[in-house]
């Protein structure tokens, strides 16, 4: 049994204006809030709000003696918070929106619901089917459900009434409701491994020594991106285009990842982290990163130069090793770096896209966010989603991002810091 529960269930007296309602692990029920504000369309009144008060008010509802009760599944009511308004068509009188909630969970049985018993199963299926129907059923389990959902009735300016109240406890609350206010929620902290997605840019490599591409010393302001960055460039001088590359690829030998690469990679103790870089270096793989997708391109790999992403022909190719002209891929076409040049398909943008709109928490370090597709996935950051921008000379950072205006290395340890206050 979580060890939480044990120490819930030791037997102490406490009054109810002393109560403290205990912290509990939000690993537990984010994956259901999650989908319950997944397509979300309708207002606060039964929004994200109103399904956080409804789980307070059930934990507040289960305690006896500052104990959650034995007899009281509190799995079943914290996932009925967020549960039971699922379905629902409107913000006003649709009384259906019970049973339809109680009907939709047979969808999700075997995926956010893949560890209740069928047992709890049928508890959760009656809280939801029956709060808005049935005064009370007997079961404590599902009438806490019913009282917890009862006492938010205040949100809509109806004072919860103590004789239409399912439980003692409902019925004492509904009386003194002032009481309920007053208790907030609270989640252990860092209990959480959050999904941290991290857009990165040459910035970020600036201090390991490799220039950037936009900035006064950037590669693009020394060498025409248009003749060594293109298809159309490496058709007219293939020799120009390998000499530029094959240059980078051995400054790779040169450079090591810095603290910025290093912390990133630390971060995945904590939390579950997913590098997508723009950048073409190794230094993310090198400092430990254990998931980094390359948006465009890696120059430790070759490719052919008839069909890039055919997957036979992408090779890692030795960094001390020179791409020369003559030199034949697997399907006998001059070999070519395995870089996405300007104008080529992102391959990776789907499989970023998902990342990033899956993120718990969103970052981006050292990039001017002026090549797209890449620079177009702040947009698409859950709105909620905390958002960090590291760079030290960005003028304006994107909506709701919190700027860290400064260098990657000193930036990532308040980033560091951040993360653990939130
Ligand atoms: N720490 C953090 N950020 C830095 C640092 C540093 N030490 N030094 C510079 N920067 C920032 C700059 O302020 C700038 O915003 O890094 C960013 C670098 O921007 P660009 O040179 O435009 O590089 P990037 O955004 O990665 O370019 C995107 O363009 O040329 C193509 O394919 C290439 O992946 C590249 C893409």
């Amino acid at each position: 049994m979580i060890g939480w529960i044990k120490n819930l269930f030791k037997k102490k007296s406490v009054s109810k204006e002393s109560i403290q309602l205990p912290i509990l692990p939000e690993s537990d029920i984010l994956e259901v809030k999650n989908y319950a504000l997944k397509d979300w369309k309708l207002g606060e009144t039964h929004g994200i709000s109103h399904w956080q008060r409804v789980e307070r008010n059930g934990i507040l509802l289960s305690l006896e003696n500052g104990r959650i009760r034995e007899d009281i599944n509190i799995k079943v009511v914290r996932f009925f918070a967020y549960l039971h308004d699922k379905c629902r068509l409107n913000d006003w009188a649709d009384l259906e929106h019970g049973v339809r909630a109680a009907e939709m969970l047979t969808t999700i049985r075997y995926t956010i619901l893949k560890d209740f018993t069928d047992e709890e199963i049928a508890l959760l299926g009656k809280a939801c089917r029956y709060h808005t129907t049935e005064l009370r059923t007997g079961n404590p389990t599902i009438d806490v459900c019913f009282d917890a959902d009862r006492l938010d009735l205040c949100r809509v300016g109806i004072a919860p009434n103590p004789k239409r109240m399912a439980t003692k406890q409902g019925a004492y609350y509904a009386t003194n409701i002032h009481l309920v206010s007053k208790h907030v929620l609270k989640y252990e902290k860092n209990s959480l491994r959050q999904k941290i997605a991290v857009l990165t840019g040459a910035g970020i490599s600036a201090e390991s020594g490799l220039a950037t591409f936009r900035d006064s010393n950037g590669l693009w302001k020394q060498y025409d991106a248009k003749k060594l960055a293109s298809a159309a460039g490496f058709h007219e001088n293939p020799q120009a285009v390998l000499d530029f590359y094959n240059y980078r690829r051995k400054q790779l030998l040169e450079v090591e990842p810095n603290h910025a690469h290093k912390m990133l990679a630390e971060l995945e103790k904590l939390h579950d982290v997913t590098i997508l870089t723009q950048n073409v270096d190794n230094l993310h793989e090198r400092a430990g990163s254990s998931h980094v997708i390359h948006l465009h391109g890696e120059l430790t790999k070759v490719t052919s130069s008839k069909d890039r992403l055919n997957p036979h022909c992408i090779k890692d190719y030795p960094l001390d090793k020179l791409i020369c002209l003559g030199d034949k891929a697997e399907d006998g076409s001059q070999l070519r770096p395995f870089i996405v040049w300007f104008g080529e398909y992102v391959d990776a943008i789907e499989v970023a896209m998902d990342y990033v709109k899956k993120a718990d928490i969103f970052v981006v370090i050292g990039t001017s966010l002026t090549i797209h597709p890449a620079a177009n996935l702040v947009e698409h950051v859950h709105p909620e989603v905390p958002k960090f921008i590291i760079d030290p000379n960005t003028k304006k950072a994107p909506n709701g991002f919190v700027h860290i205006k400064e260098s990657a290395t000193k930036g990532v340890d308040k980033l560091i810091e951040e993360l653990r206050n939130l």
